[in-house]
């Protein structure tokens, strides 16, 4: 039997009606998005980069990786992001207590609140490595900060949520859901923060995501 975790679930589509009748009961803390741009980085995303679409997410601790079936009058959503929240593989203690002091809680819905949700999966190369050695990439070496010490710099701003899907059933094509929220005025911040991890001379272990891309969108409800 799987235990009690907390699972979120991101569906989009162009019609508000169809992302609306999974809000039932048992789904904890929606939220209603309106879609502004899907950007690709790595490889092409499942739909054509457009706006004018909207978006709900919601978290629940039934375990529910696919939908309730659809059909002529109730649609599948275009889109749907399914993924767990987990306990912490890489960060060391200190790291831990560090984040949690500084981190920027999420932000209330208003036209200002710009949210970003970006699905990731690394490639057969990474999951190929031992434990010690991906840990390596998370940590601050020599001549290299490290996805810590980069993210560290922008946590005072920048609100985020991790999820895992790698070993879901059924299987996601991303092995992680990454969720961001910031003010407005703190895009251009966000913005270089994506530039400098994806930059792999300073941070190697984007070399290894083979799967990459952005959606924009406008956290209003
Ligand atoms: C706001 C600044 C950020 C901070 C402080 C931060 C911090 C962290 C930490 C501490 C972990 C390790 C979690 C663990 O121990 O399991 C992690 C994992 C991860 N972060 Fe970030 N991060 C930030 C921004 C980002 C951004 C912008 C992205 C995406 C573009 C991202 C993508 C990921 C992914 C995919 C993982 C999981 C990697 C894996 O387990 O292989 N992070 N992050």
């Amino acid at each position: 039997m799987l235990r009690s975790c907390t699972w979120v679930h991101f569906l989009m589509d162009s019609d508000e009606r169809t992302v609306s009748r999974y809000l039932t009961r048992g789904t904890d803390h929606p939220n209603r998005y309106r879609i502004l741009d899907v950007v690709p980085v790595v490889g092409a995303p499942p739909v054509a980069p457009s706006g004018g679409m909207c978006g709900l997410r919601y978290e629940t601790t039934v375990p529910s990786s696919s939908l309730a079936p659809g059909g002529p009058d109730h649609p599948l959503p275009i889109m749907h992001f399914w993924g767990v929240a987990q306990h912490l593989h890489y960060t060391d203690r200190h790291a831990r207590v560090d984040l949690e002091t500084r981190s920027r809680h999420e932000l209330p819905p208003s036209e200002r609140t710009v949210a970003v949700l970006i699905p990731i999966r690394k490639s057969a190369a990474w999951w190929g490595l031992s434990q010690d050695k991906r840990q390596e990439f998370f940590l601050n070496k020599a001549r290299r900060e490290g996805h810590i010490a980069i993210g560290s710099r922008y946590v005072e701003g920048i609100s985020r949520r991790l999820y895992h899907c790698r070993y879901l059933d059924p299987a996601s094509p991303y092995d992680f859901l990454t969720y961001f929220e910031f003010d407005r005025l703190d895009e251009p911040r966000f913005r270089m923060l994506l530039s400098e991890l994806r930059d792999v001379r300073n941070n190697p272990e984007w070399v290894y995501v083979e799967h990459e891309y952005e959606i924009w969108m406008t956290k209003v409800g």
